[in-house]
């Protein structure tokens, strides 16, 4: 703009001074015409030189006019050109607030992700720590946990190995009652007992026609037996083991007091050793549903 403007003012003073000059010019001229008459050669010379000079100035005012319109499109573009770049500077101002703006909060999020993630670093070495305890714990447990099943394995071939010979044991218990028939005796010969009623015989080492019971196995039998009188009667069991008496017992009564007798063994006997028990001459025996003579037994264990 100011070199613009210099312009103007330097075209302007050389107008004036153009002006000036032509017009002293014209006027000595003039002077010089009015006081000399005619002319002489010298002075029309000179009358040309001022013709041709004026005439230069003129084209040279056009050319300056010419260059003021070509500054004045110039200066034009160039504020336009202004105009926009200012709007674009004050776009830009605005959006690099933004941007400014954005900076911050970004740093804000990246200060707390960055707390976050110094947190995070030490919940994941505490976890990491935890982690390899865990490990040491789980390998702990497997290894106690393999002993532990080849343990059990141990155990359930044992058990196997039990359960077999448990199911090999001999298994020996008898129960029976004498009879329902009420009184035996008193005859004038021994007679052998035959308990008739059986409720248990597992084993089936008893024998209700006989009356005896032979051990299948050698061991340890525990036997019992109770003998019941009625009013008046004379009661006696005799115990025999292979035919060899081996104990006696008897119960006198009273008219007002039945009799009972009752007693019980154990026996070391062997395989096929036999018991029975025997009424001996002149006593008698008693017996009804409420089987109050019984003999029973069993084995207590193998030898
Ligand atoms: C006694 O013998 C009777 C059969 O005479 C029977 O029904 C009852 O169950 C027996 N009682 C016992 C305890 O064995």
């Amino acid at each position: 703009m100011r070199v613009v403007v210099g312009l103007l003012l330097l075209l302007l003073g050389l107008c004036g001074s153009g002006a000036q000059g032509e017009a002293g010019g014209l006027g000595e001229v003039n002077e010089i015409n009015q006081n000399t008459d005619p002319k002489d050669p010298a002075e029309e010379s000179t009358e040309q030189i001022t013709k041709q000079t004026t005439c230069d100035i003129w084209t040279e005012l056009r050319a300056l006019r010419d260059m003021v319109v070509e500054l004045n499109v110039h200066v034009e573009l160039l504020q336009r050109e202004n105009s926009d770049l200012q709007t674009r500077l004050s776009s830009s101002e605005s959006e690099l607030l933004i941007s400014k703006s954005r900076i911050d909060q970004l740093e804000r999020e990246n200060a707390v992700q960055a707390t976050e993630l110094t947190s995070l670093g030490t919940r994941l070495t505490t976890t990491e720590s935890k982690t390899s305890d865990l490990e040491k714990e789980n390998a702990d447990l497997q290894t106690r946990l393999s002993s532990s099943e080849s343990e059990l394995l141990i155990s359930k071939s044992r058990i196997d190995q039990l359960e077999i010979e448990n199911a090999e044991k001999p298994k020996v218990a008898f129960y029976a009652g004498l009879t329902n028939a009420g009184q035996l005796g008193p005859y004038n010969t021994d007679i052998t007992l035959k308990y008739s009623k059986v409720f248990t015989n597992i084993g089936n080492a008893y024998n209700p026609s006989t009356g005896f019971f032979t051990a299948p196995v050698k061991g340890v039998y525990n036997l019992q037996f109770t003998g019941y009188c009625y009013h008046g009667g004379n009661v006696a069991v005799h115990v025999y083991k292979n035919n060899q008496r081996i104990m006696n017992n008897w119960e006198i009564s009273n008219d007002n007091v039945p009799g009972y007798l009752t007693n019980s063994l154990v026996l070391e006997l062997t395989a096929g050793d036999e018991i029975h028990l025997v009424l001996p001459s002149g006593f008698s025996i008693h017996d009804s549903g409420n089987n109050h003579s019984s003999f029973s037994g069993s084995l207590l264990f193998t030898l």
